[in-house]
């Protein structure tokens, strides 16, 4: 009996991938850094049975037309606004996603890139490595506290929750908004749920984890940046498309608010001239929120075991459609 075909998108471990053998035909993309060409894409989408995708592979309505014999797109991460998830029901095909794998994992590099925004980390590393440091000074590359501030949290999924956590840690005060209450967080961690513009009105650090929707799209503009505090740092580790970084550029520069910590951009790679990276206020990372080791091989895992099951006639664990 032929196995069913999965083609991965990406040149994934060896031992990750080779115990699935047994039971697909498996082939994958050779690069471990570049994504697939989009022609190889739509080649391999039409014999495929599977796919295995990142989330910078853009599934969109064409591919999924085209592909005759797919049943499932695995997406190796918890967001999946790169694929058309209404054109796949349309066509009958599961999407899955890698939740809670890498939850908290992704809200470590979370809290992490707010502490290195506000405590200038990686300014005061570059000084020391550039041989800038001749005097200890009393104001010596001196950022602003975290502990005992205020937290706003816009999108309290499971990630939201466990940097909340993470913040009751450090003393903080913890507001949140989300599209619904979630009242066993507030019982559980001691947070408040608030309006989104009263949030905005008084973090000290405005923390977005939505998801890119519709909705969302450049839900961080110029109006919305232009309320916060003139000491507000904003973080984003969710996608790129949910800030305008033109508008974020002209309010960290004309001191509307203090600083950034940014894990994802509009577009990925961002460019090495892009205005924002000239500036020590913002701490720029390549999209590494859910990049330990251990969590990685946990969502390659996830998704192929759900490729397996749908395969096979299962349910997946982690299904999003
Ligand atoms: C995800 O899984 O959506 C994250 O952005 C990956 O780090």
């Amino acid at each position: 009996m032929t196995k069913p075909y999965l083609f991965i998108t990406r040149k994934l471990p060896d031992e990750v991938v080779d115990p699935f053998r047994e039971h697909l035909d498996i082939t994958m993309w050779d690069s471990k850094e570049e994504a697939v060409k989009p022609e190889r894409l739509l080649k391999e989408a039409k014999q495929a049975d599977g796919l295995l995708t990142m989330l910078s592979d853009s599934i969109h309505e064409d591919v999924l037309r085209q592909a005759e014999n797919l049943k499932v797109v695995a997406n190796l991460a918890v967001g999946f606004d790169n694929i058309d998830i209404e054109a796949a029901k349309k066509h009958n095909i599961t999407v899955t996603n890698t939740p809670d794998v890498l939850t908290e994992t992704t809200a470590d590099l979370t809290f992490g890139l707010l502490m290195a925004t506000a405590r200038r980390m990686m300014e005061a590393a570059a000084f020391v490595k550039e041989g800038e440091w001749k005097h200890w000074s009393p104001l010596l590359m001196a950022g602003s506290d975290i502990h005992h501030k205020t937290i706003g949290i816009v999108g309290m999924g499971r990630i939201g929750e466990a940097v909340a956590k993470r913040a009751r840690g450090f003393d903080m005060n913890v507001l949140y908004y989300n599209r619904t209450r979630k009242q066993e967080v507030e019982d559980k961690l001691g947070v408040e749920y608030v309006s989104f513009d009263h949030l905005i009105n008084k973090a000290d650090f405005v923390v977005s984890l939505v998801p890119l929707t519709e909705e969302t799209e450049k839900l961080f503009n110029e109006v919305v940046f232009n309320k916060m505090k003139r000491e507000a740092i904003f973080i984003n580790v969710s996608r790129g498309k949910v800030m305008d970084e033109k508008a974020l550029f002209h309010a960290i520069t004309s001191g509307e608010i203090k600083g950034a910590g940014l894990d994802v951009f509009e577009e990925e790679p961002i460019s090495a001239t892009h205005p924002l990276l000239s500036l020590n206020e913002v701490v720029c990372l390549p999209h590494i929120g859910s990049a330990s080791r251990e969590t990685r091989y946990n969502m390659m895992k996830l998704s192929l075991d759900n490729v397996l099951n749908v395969l096979q006639g299962k349910d997946p664990s982690t299904p999003v459609n």
